[in-house]
């Protein structure tokens, strides 16, 4: 993997993991964008490619890895995203850049306006210092309120507790092992 620092880099079994989690919740048709988490798009896109994936992502070096479904994309200019992506994002993947309340307000100004209305989830990858406050900005419909998921992201060498939330009812359960879903479910 190119660019994205080891240290912050997902395990490749995490990055494996998520991959196959996030499959479940798709179609061959789903609309899927990976926003600043280059190792998560590769993954999945390895696992079985789907057309609707893109990376939003500011380090063009990953444009070179897949040309047709990468956006350029700066979180100091959220509301900079083409307009094809406006309201059509079914899934948005999220790994904010910087653990701070500043970084993820224009994380979700982008949010706002990429993911769809009524079908849009959100799925956070980031650091349990900034659990308060996510609960602030992500408060309402697509983007929350946020669950905790049962996903546990692992890094290369991060110190840095992380954990991954959702934004629809029932995404307690997503990372839980297909076995224990099903049991789980009522
Ligand atoms: C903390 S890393 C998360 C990487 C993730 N764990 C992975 O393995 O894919 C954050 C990502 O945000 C990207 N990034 C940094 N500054 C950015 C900016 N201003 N706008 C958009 N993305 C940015 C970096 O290039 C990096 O890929």
């Amino acid at each position: 993997m190119i660019a994205v620092p080891r240290s912050s880099q997902y395990s490749e079994k995490s990055a494996n993991s998520l991959a196959a989690h996030l499959h479940a919740l798709c179609t061959p048709a789903t609309q899927i964008a990976f926003l600043c988490c280059p190792t998560a798009f590769v993954a999945f896109q390895h696992r079985a490619a789907l057309p609707g994936a893109r990376l939003l992502e500011v380090d063009q070096r990953f444009a070179v890895l897949a040309p047709r479904q990468f956006v350029p994309y700066d979180i100091d200019e959220p509301a900079d995203v083409p307009a094809a992506l406006h309201g059509a994002v079914e899934i948005a993947v999220a790994d904010p850049p910087f653990l701070n309340e500043v970084t993820n307000a224009k994380l979700r100004t982008t949010l706002r306006k990429i993911l769809h209305p009524t079908k849009g989830r959100l799925v956070l990858l980031t650091s349990t210092s900034v659990e308060e406050v996510l609960a602030k900005v992500y408060d309402a419909p697509p983007l929350g309120p946020l669950r905790r998921t049962a996903f546990d992201p692992e890094h290369g060498q991060l110190a840095n507790s992380f954990a991954c939330w959702g934004s629809w009812a029932g995404a307690e359960s997503f990372g839980l092992e297909e076995g224990r879903e099903k049991k789980e479910e009522p």
